[in-house]
């Protein structure tokens, strides 16, 4: 070992002890009692708790009712609530008094007031981990960092207690909830475990929709589709690198899954776009804004009607094996009650993607480092550590989806429905580049090509018409730039009006014509040249990962021989190799539901369920 390596392993270890008896420490008991002279002065009174205690409207035990602090923190969450009303009730307020944005009134399914509130440490409005609002907050400070975990530091650690489940489900997105709902209901102990302060991960974002085929929307609007030609389509977006026996369970099960979302109350209906060079519009959407935050808040009475143990700022940090290799549980890490295990015949991970690990992502593409991500802040990818260390076949990891479509200076993804249903992208000089319409990773690259790396996503009012709810709602973000004219526009935006226009006039041209003949964009369904017209600053971003663990058909994860890992089940974006080279967008919502359910029912068999 050279010296300096020797520094960083004797540092590591250090450090990891550091963390592992700062856990312990909360495990022995850090309870509200023997707090209480800590927490009743100096720095640790310098926050919300304190200020309450000061003003003589709260006591410890006011806001801890039970002298305990679970993890999940709903006991304070409901105490605030009781006090001040609900988060719903304070939205309406915050709004009703002129409030254009309101931390109150989010699109997260958030109702734990200390997601953003603090007690006894500093407050943080946890939409600025995505957008940039003027959010000042009473004992609040700018960004908590939610920085990678190096989870090795836990091969060794000792849990403080160990509770039993059926099934134990790592990552509530939206395969972690299908997976734990369908579970339920089938009678398994189900717990989530979930390391962020909110359910949802990533899968809340999804704006654009869940390709679906041979559904009665589609049959309503006289489109003919089927599994056989989804497949092809998904295999011809993945250049026919994906894991065909995943991609025709996808497509089989796609319209399943749609009805089971529609039998928890959930309506989508066919956007007419069609994915470049696909056979069919087969996205469904709503039309109430975006997919996955109206698919999480349908999903989530469902989830806590079902049963299902849920718990926040739970992160699982090991999987526990037995000596023959079977995975028999986890050692979670809670906010407040330190380490513990969870003994299940069954896990599954759905533990998301690794977009918002720089280190990860720029070991295969030095060249995206820096580069910001639409993903939420806590796709780290610790689902691939995990199965990695209990000899998982991990592949792909350089798959890393560059998207083209991130509104500049935010984390913000602006849907590719926009494009699917007409839009355009122009570079600085006001011209087109590229097939707007190409697949993403295509398109990404394409655009890190353009002069300064700047783009322009161009529509019309024709388009807001398809996506309105979507429209409006960049609008109250401050991204959109509008014009009444091409020429108007481009001077908004400092682009040569004369040749904008001119791009803007051939493009029209090729729509009537139904032939693109500068980029062959087979789909043109808008001239862009009805009403006015809009710009969104575009960058290119981070917005998915594609590699990670390999399963099989009915989700059990598989070790380097090709074996199955007994215990262990893997869904939605920590598998590998569904997607091939490429996503085909809308593939992932619907993936969630059919993969998610199907790791229900292996979990039920496990136990003769
Ligand atoms: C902005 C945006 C728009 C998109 N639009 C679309 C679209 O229109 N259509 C489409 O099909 N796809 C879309 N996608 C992709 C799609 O949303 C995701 O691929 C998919 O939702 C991932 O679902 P998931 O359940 O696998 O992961 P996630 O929804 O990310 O959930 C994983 C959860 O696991 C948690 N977790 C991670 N590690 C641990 C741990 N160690 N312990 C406990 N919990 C852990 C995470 O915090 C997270 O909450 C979009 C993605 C983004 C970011
Ligand atoms: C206004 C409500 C409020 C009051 C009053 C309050 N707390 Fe808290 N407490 C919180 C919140 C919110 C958290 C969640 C974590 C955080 O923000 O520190 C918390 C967390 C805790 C925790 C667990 C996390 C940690 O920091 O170890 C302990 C222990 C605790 N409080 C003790 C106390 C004691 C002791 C008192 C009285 C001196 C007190 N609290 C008064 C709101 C309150
Ligand atoms: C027992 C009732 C009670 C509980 C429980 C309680 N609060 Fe309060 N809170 C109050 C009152 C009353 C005030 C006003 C104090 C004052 O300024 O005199 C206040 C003040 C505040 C303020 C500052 C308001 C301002 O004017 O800026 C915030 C923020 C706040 N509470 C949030 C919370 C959160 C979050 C929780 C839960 C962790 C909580 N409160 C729990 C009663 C309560
Ligand atoms: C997503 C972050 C977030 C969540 C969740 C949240 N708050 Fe707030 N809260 C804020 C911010 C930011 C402010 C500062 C005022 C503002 O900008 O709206 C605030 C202000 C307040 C205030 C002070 C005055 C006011 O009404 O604006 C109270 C009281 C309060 N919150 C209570 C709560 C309670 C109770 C909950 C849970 C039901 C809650 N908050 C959940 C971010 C949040
Ligand atoms: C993890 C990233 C993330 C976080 C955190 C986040 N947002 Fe967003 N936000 C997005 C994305 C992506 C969109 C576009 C997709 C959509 O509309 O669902 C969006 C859209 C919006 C919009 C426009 C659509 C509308 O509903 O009008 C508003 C307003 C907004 N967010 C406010 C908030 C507020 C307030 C919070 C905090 C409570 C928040 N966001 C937290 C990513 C995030």
């Amino acid at each position: 070992m050279t010296p300096i390596r020797m520094l960083r392993t004797a540092l590591a270890a250090a450090s990891a002890m550091m963390l592992l008896a700062g856990t312990a420490q909360a495990a022995d008991g850090m309870d509200v009692a023997s707090a209480k002279t800590i927490y009743s002065q100096g720095a640790k009174a310098d926050y919300l708790a304190g200020y309450h205690m000061k003003k003589k409207v709260a006591d410890c035990s006011t806001c801890h009712p039970n002298d305990k602090v679970t993890d999940s923190q709903s006991e304070i969450d409901k105490k605030c609530a009781t006090c001040h009303g609900s988060y719903e009730s304070l939205g309406k307020k915050d709004m009703a008094a002129g409030q254009k944005i309101s931390a109150h009134a989010g699109h997260l399914s958030i109702d734990s007031c200390t997601t953003c509130h603090g007690g006894h440490e500093a407050s943080f409005a946890y939409c600025n981990n995505c957008h940039i609002f003027d959010m000042p907050m009473k004992f609040g400070r700018q960004k908590i960092a939610y920085t990678p975990v190096d989870l090795s530091i836990y091969r060794d650690a000792m849990p403080n207690r160990t509770e039993k489940a059926d099934f134990v489900v790592v990552g509530a997105g939206g395969a972690g909830i299908a997976a734990a709902i369908e579970a339920s209901r089938k009678g398994l102990k189900t717990i989530v475990l979930e390391k962020m302060p909110i359910i949802g991960g990533s899968s809340l974002l999804s704006t654009g929709g869940m390709n679906v085929a041979g559904s009665k929307q589609q049959k309503a609007a006289g489109i003919n589709d089927t599994p056989e030609m989804f497949t092809q389509d998904t295999l011809k977006v993945g250049k026919g690198t994906n894991d065909k026996v995943l991609v025709n369970v996808l497509t089989e099960q796609s319209n399943s899954a749609l009805e089971w979302f529609e039998a928890l109350g959930g309506k989508l209906d066919l956007d007419p776009g069609v994915y470049g060079g696909c056979q069919a519009p087969r996205m469904h959407y709503t039309k109430s804004g975006g997919i996955g935050r109206y698919m999480i808040k349908e999903m989530k009475p469902a989830l806590e009607k079902s049963g299902a143990d849920v718990r926040v700022n739970s992160q699982v940090v090991r999987l526990e094996r037995d000596k023959n290799g079977a995975v028999t549980g986890v050692l979670v890490k809670g906010k407040n009650t330190g380490l513990y295990r969870i003994s299940a015949p069954t896990v599954l991970l759905a533990t998301g993607s690794y977009a918002n690990n720089g280190k990860l992502v720029s070991k295969y593409h030095p060249e995206f480092f820096g580069m910001v991500t639409s993903a939420q802040p806590g796709s780290h990818g610790d689902g691939i550590y995990l199965g990695q260390d209990v000899g998982a076949k991990v592949t792909h990891l350089e798959r890393v989806q560059v998207h083209p479509n991130i509104a500049s200076g935010t984390s913000l993804m602006i849907t590719l429905a926009m494009r699917t249903n007409g839009g355009i992208l122009v570079n600085n000089k006001g011209q087109r580049f590229y097939n707007d319409n190409a697949p993403r990773n295509e398109l990404g690259a394409a655009m890190l090509k353009q002069p300064a790396q700047k783009v322009w996503l161009i529509y019309d009012d024709a388009v807001v018409a398809k996506r309105p709810k979507v429209h409006q709602g960049y609008v109250r973000l401050g991204v959109v730039t509008e014009g009444d004219t091409p020429e108007a526009l481009a001077k908004k935006l400092g682009l040569p009006a004369e040749e904008f226009a001119k791009t803007m006039k051939r493009y029209a041209g090729f729509v009537k014509a139904k032939n693109d003949a500068d980029f062959g964009r087979k789909e043109l369904p808008e001239p862009l040249n009805q009403g006015k017209i809009y710009a969104i600053d575009v960058v290119p971003a981070i917005g998915g990962t594609l590699g990670g663990l390999r399963t099989d058909a009915r989700t059990h994860v598989l070790d380097n021989n090709g074996k199955k890992i007994p215990g262990l089940l893997a869904a939605g974006e920590v598998v590998g190799e569904w997607h091939g080279d490429d996503r085909y967008g809308g593939n992932a919502v619907a993936g969630n539901i059919v993969f998610g359910r199907i790791a229900a029912q292996e979990a039920a068999a496990a136990v003769g369920k």
